[in-house]
């Protein structure tokens, strides 16, 4: 099928939309802007790159036949030393990698686990998806954001960071732990069932620095590889599944 004859298509530049660099944002409607040429392979020697983090992404290049592949343990690496995915740890670890800063961004892009804009302290997400909606995840959400001062509204989409900068809180799609449900994320690791009250307490105990809530993770569970004596019979040896 042939292009449409129209004097109001655009006509595509030469060498396409790809290879010439990120397109332009003159307006910055993202608020992120680029360092260097992100079309580039920027030298090691000019990024600065903290030597930690540089052994971390080389040694996630060296279980991969192909260095891309390293790209989602170099981008987590970035986000738990600066918080997120900050345009100076994007080069950095594309100067290790030996890929463009754009191809780190594109993949960051993709998933939102990646944060591309300073986040909270503390990240919860909370499953509102069906399993989780059916047993209150939208009242355990507004709970969250009732406990750390979040905007409950923002809270529902798209997530917000609390006034204070401790507490990110957004609700999630399906987080893959529905038995769990109403569940939810924090800093990573999952914590179900919960109820508005745990949420309080949760709260809590991150702005004290204490242990979260550790008979209600799922670390401790006997099916998933925790300690907990059970008669489930799936459970081999107290090892879960996944182990
Ligand atoms: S629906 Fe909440 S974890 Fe699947």
């Amino acid at each position: 099928m042939s292009a449409p004859d129209s004097p109001d298509f655009p006509e595509i530049p030469v060498g396409g939309f790809v290879g010439e660099g990120l397109p332009e944002d003159p307006a910055n409607t993202t608020g992120r802007k680029p360092l260097g040429n992100p079309a580039e392979v920027p030298e090691l020697s000019e990024v600065d790159c903290p030597p930690e983090l540089q052994k971390e992404i080389e040694n996630a290049m060296s279980r991969y036949p192909e260095k891309n592949s390293a790209s989602i343990p170099a981008l987590w690496a970035v986000q738990r030393l600066y918080g997120w995915c900050s345009p100076e740890g994007v080069r950095q670890a594309a100067a290790v990698m030996g890929v463009t800063p754009a191809y780190l961004e594109s993949v960051a892009s993709f998933y939102d686990l990646f944060f591309l804009e300073p986040t909270g302290r503390h990240r919860v997400r909370v499953c509102t998806n069906i399993s989780c909606w059916m047993r209150g995840g939208d009242r355990l959400l507004g709970a969250f954001a009732g406990a750390t001062g979040c905007d409950p509204g923002k809270a529902s989409h798209g997530g917000t960071v609390s006034d204070d900068g401790e507490f990110f809180v957004t609700g999630s799609e399906c987080l893959g732990a529905c038995d769990l449900a109403p569940m939810a994320s924090i800093d990573e690791r999952y914590y179900g069932p919960l109820t508005e009250d745990d949420a309080a307490a949760i709260v809590r105990e991150l702005r004290d620095g204490a242990e979260v809530e550790p008979e209600l993770a799922l670390a401790s569970r006997g099916l998933a590889g925790g300690d907990d004596p059970t008669d489930d019979p799936r459970v081999d040896s107290l090892k879960g599944p996944n182990r």
